[in-house]
């Protein structure tokens, strides 16, 4: 029987509630992250109970866990439910309490909430390829908290949707952002560029990976805004996620990338992420 997580404690799904009144649900007060399994190990796990406790102490959520209590939490879950290949989600909220928007006073303890889904790795698509369109970024000013509130996130995947793509490149203006869940990359003339680390993108983990890659590859990675148009000419055009990984992105508003095919420098990120998966899993 799967297993949810809530509070400390393993329940059976079909028992598992959370309060009407709990702050994420009514305000989506909370924040959240995606773990991916593999081979029964949650990867790069301290980098994202890291950026956990970053995104609490952004919105002033108090929290008594460190990052080896968290890791600790997800382990159970993965045991419990015998995850090999997947992922785990393990959300954060202020807590239960009448609703008003202002913090709860005196403060409620926060609700912890994780759960796990088994599946492969996206072979086929790593391999071929996805398509994107572009949207306009429509999110608040702090996408660096991996806040619970997605709905910007949630329509711009949806736009993708309805194009028959995989997944939306956000740009405010002529600036691009990132994908409505995955960072962005340009590749030109054997140059990385992507968006630098600030409060219009997510801190993401899988472009920690791959900027350590490309540094051992000697592969220049310029973290510096680029245009739409120079993401229209660009030579290959990568996503990155916890879920997606190193994903090409062949097309972009049904226009080929580059070639239309799978580009040299992704295919070397992409065999570096392997190795990096093997030697840290
Ligand atoms: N999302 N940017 C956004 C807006 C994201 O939602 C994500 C990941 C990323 C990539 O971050 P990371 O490499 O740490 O997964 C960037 C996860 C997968 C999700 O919401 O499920």
């Amino acid at each position: 029987m799967t297993k949810v997580l809530i509070n400390e404690r393993l329940i059976e799904e079909k028992d598992a509630n959370v309060a009407y009144n709990d702050r994420g649900y009514v305000f989506g007060d909370g924040i959240y992250e995606y773990i991916r399994v593999y081979d029964n190990h949650p990867f790069t796990a301290n980098a994202h109970f890291e950026r956990l406790l970053r995104s609490a102490k952004e919105i002033g959520l108090e929290l008594n866990y460190t990052v080896n209590g968290f890791i600790e939490l997800v382990r159970e879950l993965i045991a419990a439910n015998g995850v090999v290949n997947g992922g785990v989600y393990i959300q954060v909220t202020r807590g239960t309490a009448p609703r008003d928007h202002a913090f709860p006073t005196p403060s409620v303890k926060a609700n912890i909430t994780a759960f796990t889904k088994t599946y492969d790795r996206p072979y086929k698509l790593l391999e071929e390829g996805i398509n994107a369109v572009t949207t306009e970024d429509i999110r608040w000013l702090r996408c660096d908290i991996k806040s619970l509130n997605l709905l910007g996130n949630v329509l711009a995947k949806e736009y993708a949707v309805k194009y028959n793509a995989q997944e939306a490149i956000q740009h405010r203006g002529e600036t691009v952002t990132e994908g409505s869940s995955s960072n962005v990359y340009a590749i030109k003339d054997g140059v990385i560029y992507t968006h630098p680390i600030n409060n219009y993108i997510l801190n993401g983990i899988t472009r920690m990976v791959i900027k350590e890659i490309a540094q051992e590859k000697g592969v220049s990675f310029k973290e510096e805004t680029f245009t739409l148009d120079f993401l229209k000419n660009a030579d290959e055009v990568l996503v990155s996620s916890t879920s997606i990984e190193v994903m090409p992105v062949v097309k972009l508003n049904g226009e080929a990338v580059g070639d239309g095919k799978v580009g040299p420098i992704t295919k070397s990120l992409q065999e570096g992420f392997n190795r990096y998966i093997d030697t840290h899993s």
